[in-house]
């Protein structure tokens, strides 16, 4: 028998061949940027557990939007911060037709025409104790809360977001939502459903963003457990999407990205529809982190997590990275 059985470091000795032979490629075009509104005037805050991003009003919005497109970024994932003053326990303020999302959708719209928008759907940045549905005693009420989740899902429709992305992990909301959009004849809007999502502690900084973390009627922080899943189940997260698709999702998603790549390529495994991965807040303050400390190499960790989720089965990344990382790209 030769010695070594095979030499595998000639498909690595120069950059020509590694590139020829490379099997992932990442392009600015997988990518979904997430975009944070708040009201007001000529606003551009950073927030302080996600340096380097920002909440807009619908002003500086207008510029951010034709700064991404200008880079490639196709999509954006829209979300809002609604004053303490319009929250309550029912999503009053999320069907407001001039609420601060709809009238975001309009603006992104009016902007790059082209955009395709996407929106949260779900009650915890209009909820006074932070929960994506509606409480009772203690308690979220699934039904209940599905039933204003399918209405906010069409308003946003109304508004002219082209899909709309429920965030809720509610039982049935799919179903009831893709046919309340059919009965109301949009039927060209889609439904990016997160489907998988787990009950995370790398949500933190996004809860920051959107003042949204959960808390009890006390104000005693809680957290989201009875609806987003358990972070140790490999198996509730494919009958969670098989359920979804069924319900009517056009795409599914995993959340977070870097902990769960294991359960995107199970699902990549076991679906025939796009399959997209949310990195989520922590993800992208830990890269940040450790940059600023000069413990990792900030760009080459991005570039490495980014092709990392695409290898394990993204079809589409939701990443707070996206301009930033396709600029890279583009060199
Ligand atoms: C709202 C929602 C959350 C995220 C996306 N949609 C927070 C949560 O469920 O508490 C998290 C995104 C991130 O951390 O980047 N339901």
């Amino acid at each position: 028998m030769m010695f070594p059985l095979s030499r595998n470091r000639r498909l690595r000795s120069s950059n020509a061949i590694r590139n020829l032979v490379q099997e992932t490629l990442v392009t600015p075009k997988d990518f979904q940027a997430p975009l944070f509104v708040i009201e007001g005037k000529n606003k551009k805050e950073e927030i302080p557990s996600m340096p380097g991003y920002y909440r807009y009003s619908l002003d500086t919005l207008k510029t951010e939007v034709k700064e991404l497109w200008a880079v490639g970024i196709q999509s954006v994932l829209l979300f809002v911060k609604v004053d303490n003053n319009l929250k309550d326990n029912k999503g009053t303020e999320a069907l407001n037709a001039d609420g601060l999302m709809q009238r975001a959708i309009k603006t992104v719209k009016e902007t790059v025409p082209e955009m395709l928008i996407m929106t949260d759907v779900a009650l915890d940045p209009f909820s006074i104790y932070g929960h994506d549905g509606i409480v009772e005693n203690g308690i979220i009420n699934n039904d209940a809360s599905v039933e204003v989740l399918a209405r906010m899902g069409l308003s946003h429709a109304e508004a002219g977001a082209d899909f709309i992305a429920p965030s809720d992990m509610m039982d049935g909301r799919i179903l009831i939502m893709r046919q309340l959009l059919e009965q109301e004849n949009y039927t060209d809007v889609g439904i990016m459903s997160y489907s998988a999502k787990y009950a995370s502690a790398f949500y933190g900084p996004f809860r920051d963003a959107l003042d949204s973390a959960p808390v009890d009627a006390n104000d005693i922080p809680k957290d989201k457990k009875t609806y987003q899943m358990n972070p140790a189940n490999r198996l509730e997260a494919i009958k969670e999407t098989l359920q979804d698709i069924e319900e009517g999702a056009d795409i599914v998603m995993v959340k977070p990205g870097l902990c769960y790549l294991d359960i995107v390529r199970d699902i990549k495994n076991e679906v025939n529809i796009p399959v997209s991965v949310y990195q989520v807040s922590g993800e992208y303050a830990m890269i940040k982190a450790a940059a600023e400390r000069g413990w990792l190499d900030h760009d080459a960790v991005v570039l490495e997590q980014l092709t990392a989720i695409k290898r394990a089965g993204a079809d589409i990344i939701s990443t707070y990275f996206a301009k930033y990382a396709a600029k890279l790209f583009n060199g």
